[in-house]
């Protein structure tokens, strides 16, 4: 059987849920892929095999979906350690380094999987990459609106050796600007050649006043599930 690309999600994302564990505190993850799994633990809450969940959603649409679900919510000022969170990404590297964000929810994504002893990455195999940034798809910054033209020529400047192009994130139909959970815009950048030390380009970017947060995870996901044609692989830190 052939599985088509929101099958492999699941896949992966079920697989996530079997290190799920009674009286967890959960980060929720964002995303096509995460949302497989919110429900598969809003399905074993509901029959029982799982109890005594609290889950931290990491977006607003999160937040949604796991209350439809019947899943006790919280947040990290009650909870400030989480026991794991299971997300999506976008890129991935041979580091388990992450590129997140292209559904707008990097800032409360990094902070809650910042927060968590085990972070758990689900992806279908078309998100491995060898390097951050190359795939030719967006790696998002979360700015403050606040003369954001500005902010976005600096983002523009800093990378201007990778033939950086810095775009606002708007709405296609509307062409009004995406704005975050936490009121704020996204600059999406893209590079035509290799922005070499992920580190480097992590630090020089939150140095800029007026950013507030970028979509590079470094070092951060302890375990990377990918489901793929041939299985599902797991790897850990
Ligand atoms: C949300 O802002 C993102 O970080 C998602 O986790 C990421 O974009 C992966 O989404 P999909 O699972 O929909 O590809």
């Amino acid at each position: 059987v052939i599985l088509t690309q929101d099958e492999l999600k699941k896949v992966a994302a079920y697989k996530a849920v079997e290190f799920v564990e009674s009286g967890m505190i959960l980060g929720l993850g964002t995303g096509s892929t995460a949302k497989h799994a919110v429900e598969r633990i809003g399905e074993l809450l509901k029959q029982g095999i799982l109890k005594n969940i609290i889950g931290i959603p990491t977006s607003k649409m999160t937040h949604e979906q796991a209350l439809s679900l019947g899943i006790p919510l919280s947040d990290l000022d009650t909870h400030p350690v989480v026991d794991l969170a299971i997300d999506g990404a976008d890129e991935v590297d041979p580091y388990m380094n992450l590129v997140k964000g292209r559904g707008g929810s990097l800032l409360r994504e990094k902070m809650i999987e910042g927060a968590c002893k085990k972070f758990i990455v689900i992806v279908d195999e078309s998100k491995l990459v060898k390097h951050l940034g190359g795939s030719g798809l967006a790696m998002p910054v979360e700015i403050v609106p606040f003369c954001w033209k500005f902010t976005a020529q600096k983002l523009k400047l800093l990378f201007k050796d990778a033939g950086c192009v810095a775009m606002l994130r708007t709405f296609s139909e509307t062409g009004e600007p995406f704005v975050t959970d936490n009121g704020n815009y996204i600059i999406d950048l893209y590079f035509k050649k290799d922005i070499g030390d992920l580190k480097a380009a992590s630090d020089a970017i939150l140095r800029l006043t007026g950013v507030v947060e970028h979509g590079m995870f470094l070092g951060m996901a302890t375990t990377l599930i990918v489901a793929g044609e041939l299985g599902v692989t797991m790897k850990n830190k």
